[in-house]
């Protein structure tokens, strides 16, 4: 049986790590987070993730899966190493990859055995090549060892779901044997499994995320358009979207794309192109939709409110988008910064993101456990993220709690008809007043 090491317990690396557990394979992860691997040893995910819970458990007590935190002994003998560690971004806005090197630079010290190292963390292309580099130079022992891309596709909050049954494989590899034992590992999920040099395997998953942000902040470009010409952006997808070719994916408007990837990995990509002496027109100016498109409501909210010094601001929802309690680039964060700074009070909730957004605004914000709660007495009200619980209120609600009931919701969470049988002064994304 091939022996897998996944060298990082965070979304890409956990994930993994326990879905190839779940089709039949032995896997250890490793991280140096004790806390984050005391949690999962006792079969507890420390991330937010549908079903991830329970195919711990299961895997652990079918003895396919463990933690630790000794990446010493689980290297030394591993067959297979994949990499799943972070790459955030640098000041700059290129990838950051001590992560990645900190663990090559282990993986080279300790293993004792001929050994693949596969790179799932989203890496600058080329970054293969120079790992594998770095990793032969580093060597204790007499072994061969070799480098493999194999980037990951998965969403959060349908992490274990993307992976299991993933849209495609992709594996980057410079050797026939190294295509064969990802071909093997990944045998069992019976998925197209596209194979092809190292640098495209990076560029496909830089290619696909900036795409996907291209389509987003085109989307909200012309929302934007929408609202001055008096038309309806939500038709105006409808219309698009009957085109096979563009559609009904990835076309709904609202207050930018945030998390871990889409914003870093365009700004990456950007950079890396800037290197490179090119420059990626199409991703800058997906950029540059998307940092202003963060403070669309704030600036519709100001045309009536002098200002928000005083107000009581409810604030629904603030995760980057539902399912998640992950806040990385959430558009709330400078919002809520913003109306905090010029003396609101802010008023959150949010489904399973609050925990995480008090380490950031521990004191600065009031937290409601219901949304009714939040919208008590408020003077206005942003919707932030489109949780369901949100989507389902009735809007008659906001007309009952707050004391002027002015909405601005960046999620486009209700038919404008709703909001105006319940009295609401409402404002969403490229739609009319
Ligand atoms: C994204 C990609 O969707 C995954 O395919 C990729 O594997 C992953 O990044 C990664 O690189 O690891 P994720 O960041 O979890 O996944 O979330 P998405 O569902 O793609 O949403 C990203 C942002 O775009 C959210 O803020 C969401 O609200 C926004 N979005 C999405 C829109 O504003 N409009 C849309 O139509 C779709």
């Amino acid at each position: 049986m091939t022996r897998i090491v996944v060298a990082g317990a965070g979304y890409v690396g956990l994930v993994t790590g326990v879905c190839l557990a779940e089709v039949g394979h032995k896997v250890t992860c490793v991280d140096f987070v004790e806390d984050k691997i005391d949690l999962l040893k006792k079969g507890v995910s420390p991330i937010y993730e549908p079903d991830l819970n329970e195919l711990i458990r299961k895997n652990i007590n079918a003895d396919k899966l463990s933690f630790t935190t000794d990446y010493k002994n689980a290297y030394c003998d591993a067959d297979v190493i994949f990499i799943g560690v972070g790459t955030p971004e640098n000041e700059d806005g290129s990838a950051n990859l001590n992560f990645v090197y900190t663990v090559a630079r282990q993986i080279a010290e300790t293993i004792t055995r001929d050994c693949l190292i596969v790179i799932k963390s989203t890496v600058p292309i080329g970054t293969n090549d120079k790992v594998e580099i770095f990793i032969k130079n580093y060597l204790k022992h007499d072994v061969h060892v070799e480098v493999a891309s194999n980037p990951e596709f998965l969403a959060q909050g349908t992490a274990v779901r993307d992976t299991l049954s993933a849209s495609r494989i992709v594996i980057g590899a410079e050797s026939e044997h190294a295509k064969q034992v990802l071909q093997d590992i990944y045998a069992p999920f019976k998925q197209p499994i596209l194979s092809m040099n190292r640098r495209s395997a990076e560029m496909v998953k830089y290619a696909s995320n900036d795409f996907l942000a291209l389509k987003i902040s085109f989307i909200n470009d012309i929302a934007n358009l929408c609202e001055t010409v008096g038309a309806n952006i939500e038709e105006v997808t409808t219309g698009m979207s009957y085109d096979a070719r563009i559609g009904n994916k990835f076309l709904n408007p609202g207050i930018g794309y945030g998390g871990s990837c889409f914003p870093k990995d365009t700004k990456a990509l950007h950079w890396l192109s800037e290197e490179e002496g090119y420059v990626l027109r199409t991703v800058k100016a997906a950029i540059e939709v998307n940092e202003k498109q963060k403070f669309k409501l704030m600036k519709k909210a100001r045309k009536d409110f002098a200002s928000f010094q005083g107000l009581k601001v409810a604030v629904l929802g603030l995760t980057f988008k539902p399912g998640t309690d992950d806040l990385r680039e959430a558009p709330s964060i400078p919002n809520v910064r913003l109306l905090v700074n010029e003396g609101a009070q802010v008023y959150a909730y949010d489904p399973v993101g609050m925990e995480n957004f008090k380490k950031i605004y521990p004191t600065q914000v009031v937290y409601e456990s219901t949304a009714e709660k939040a919208l008590e007495d408020a003077d206005l009200c942003f919707i932030f993220t489109e949780w369901e619980e949100i989507k389902t209120m009735d809007m008659k609600v906001f007309k009952d709690k707050m004391k002027t009931p002015f909405v601005y919701d960046g999620r486009n969470c209700f038919a404008l008809a709703e909001a105006e049988e319940a009295g609401i002064y409402y404002q969403s994304i490229g739609r009319p007043e």
